[in-house]
Parts: C-alpha cells; sequence; structure tokens
C-alpha cells in the first residue's frame, strides 16, 4: 500500500499508538466499520474528529455477526479506497485486523445482551448481536477510545451496544449519528451496491412508507396495526421485488412492541432484494 494514512493491523501496534496518545492526555474517538465506506460512516468519522484529538477508523469484516447464509463472502471490501475515504474525513489511524488477530485459535469468549437482541433484526439473524457486541467489546477493549461513533440507521445495534456498555460498566461515551440518506431517500448502506438495477429503482420505496406512516400517526391515527398496514401496502405497490422481513413499531428505549402508538417510538423495517437484505427505521414522538 502507498504511504499516507497509517493502516495498522495487529493489537499489540494499535495499543501501542493508543497508549502513547492517552499519555500526551489526547482523547480518542473510535469509528467501528466494516468497510466499503460510503457517506454515513464518513458522517461518523467527521463526528469524531470534531470532538476527539485522536480519530480512530476501525475496517474489519466481523465474520462472527454473519449467519451461516448471509453474506460474509460476497461483503464488499476495497482497503485502498476506504483508506483514502478516511483520510479525506479527517481520521488519524486505520486497525484492520485479520480473522486470526481478532478470533485467534481457541477464542471461546462471548458477549451476550439478552432482550433487546429477541425481535426485529435479531429474529431473522440469531447470533448476529452477538457477535456485533463481541466485536465492538473487543475493539473497545483494544482502542480505549473516550467516544465511540455509531449510526442510527442501525437503530437496534445502537441501543444493544448502549445496553453493553452500560451493564459492563465500559468507559466508554457512545454517541449516536444520523442516518444519512442518498437524494432519493434510501439509507446509505454498504451493501447498496448489491442491488440490481431495477431493485435500487424500488428500494427508495422503504424510506417513503416510513415517511408516510410517520405522516399518519402525525395526523391523528395511533392504531399500530393500521399503521403497519399502510406500509406493507405502500411497500407491495412500490417495492414488488422486496420481500418484507418485518414492518414494527416499538418503543424507542426497550425496542419493546406497542398496538398503541405512544411516547418515543421506532418505525422499523426489513426488506429482502433478493439475497441483498436492507434496514431502516424513523423516529416517532406521539
Ligand atoms: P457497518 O455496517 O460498516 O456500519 C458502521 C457504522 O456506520 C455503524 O455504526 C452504522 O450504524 C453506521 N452507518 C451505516 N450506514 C449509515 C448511514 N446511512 N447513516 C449513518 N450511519 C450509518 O455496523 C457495523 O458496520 C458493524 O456491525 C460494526 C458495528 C462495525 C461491528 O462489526
Amino acid at each position: 500500500m502507498r504511504g499516507g494514512l497509517p493502516c495498522l493491523t495487529t493489537v499489540f501496534e494499535v495499543r501501542a499508538v493508543l497508549d502513547e496518545a492517552r499519555r500526551e492526555s489526547h482523547t480518542v474517538g473510535l469509528v467501528p466499520t466494516m468497510g466499503a465506506l460510503h457517506e454515513g460512516h464518513l458522517s461518523l468519522i467527521r463526528a469524531a474528529r470534531a470532538a476527539n484529538d485522536v480519530v480512530v477508523v476501525s475496517i474489519f469484516v466481523n465474520p462472527t455477526q454473519f449467519g451461516p447464509r448471509e453474506d460474509f463472502a460476497r461483503y464488499p471490501r476495497d482497503l485502498e479506497r476506504d483508506r483514502r475515504l478516511c483520510e479525506e474525513a479527517g481520521a488519524d489511524l486505520i486497525f484492520s485486523p485479520s480473522g486470526d488477530e481478532m478470533y485467534p485459535e481457541g477464542f471461546s469468549t462471548w458477549v451476550d445482551v439478552e432482550g433487546l437482541t429477541v425481535g426485529l433484526c435479531g429474529r431473522s439473524r440469531p447470533g448476529h448481536f452477538r457477535g456485533v457486541c463481541t466485536v465492538v467489546g473487543k475493539l473497545l477493549n483494544i482502542c480505549g477510545p473516550d467516544r465511540a461513533y455509531f449510526g442510527e440507521k442501525d437503530a437496534q445495534q445502537l441501543a444493544v451496544i448502549r445496553r453493553m456498555v452500560h451493564d459492563l460498566d465500559m468507559r466508554v461515551e457512545i454517541v449516536p449519528c444520523p442516518t444519512v440518506r442518498e437524494a432519493d431517500g434510501l439509507a446509505m448502506s454498504s451493501r447498496n451496491v448489491r442491488l440490481a438495477p431495477e431493485e435500487r429503482a424500488q428500494a427508495p420505496a422503504l424510506y417513503r412508507a416510513l415517511t408516510a406512516a410517520k405522516n399518519l400517526v402525525a395526523e391523528g391515527e395511533r392504531d399500530v396495526a393500521t399503521v403497519e398496514g399502510t406500509i406493507r401496502g405502500m411497500l407491495a405497490f412500490e417495492a414488488p421485488l422486496g420481500r418484507v422481513d418485518y414492518i414494527e413499531i416499538v418503543r424507542a428505549d426497550d425496542l419493546s412492541p406497542v398496538t398503541t402508538a405512544s411516547g418515543q417510538c421506532l418505525m422499523a423495517l426489513a426488506v429482502f432484494f433478493g439475497g441483498t437484505r436492507l434496514i431502516d427505521n424513523v423516529p416517532v414522538t406521539v
């Protein structure tokens, strides 16, 4: 690889650099990613840049959060491009470990958050959040950041990580960042590049349906079944190539399902286009 932004691959090297930074009383911001970076990731890096002396971006396609029939092998990877984007967004360091570095032989400790992980994406992705929490826990222990940045696009992931950090007394501030969207409303995702053109053309219907449902609630509709039915109907009409995994309205704090909209809620959905699973959500305050 060319010069420029340092890209470290071992726990030992990253610790050495960040220990040195902390000795000089520098604050550290961590942005965990799986690479194939887009504006959503870059907004996290910029937020970290604005608030910390040192910004570390981890790039690791974490095998333990993918199910056996999921897209681990096909997940998009382009480290050289990611490195350039990280540099432009103001990162100081990339941590890009190998699978063996993160999960050496004999690895057998897992972080399992209960409750919050049961519904929504947890239902169709058993073990997913166990993999996410384990790798994020490791990244937090390796980097020891003052702050770590996560996107609201993955609302359940954000809630689960907050729970883990709270329950395990981890000394880090979790900073949420708003969902970044394409001009047509589609939430940015590394997986969007895998959509066929006609799937890509229908995918903005996810956000349109969520927005229409939000407006329905703003106009006074409180019955969740009716609101979910509206979303389902719009998707059937505007995204016939999509197969709905779930459409749910849950309480924003504990992600428990609601039947009548009240307080702070989250409207969330997951839709398959072929083998590509897209998720999105919007907050609703009643
Ligand atoms: P990844 O999907 O690469 O996302 C990395 C971070 O970017 C997550 O916090 C995610 O919520 C955020 N993000 C993705 N798309 C976004 C968008 N359109 N707007 C705002 N933020 C967005 O999420 C993961 O990786 C992994 O599960 C990880 C936390 C790195 C653990 O392996």
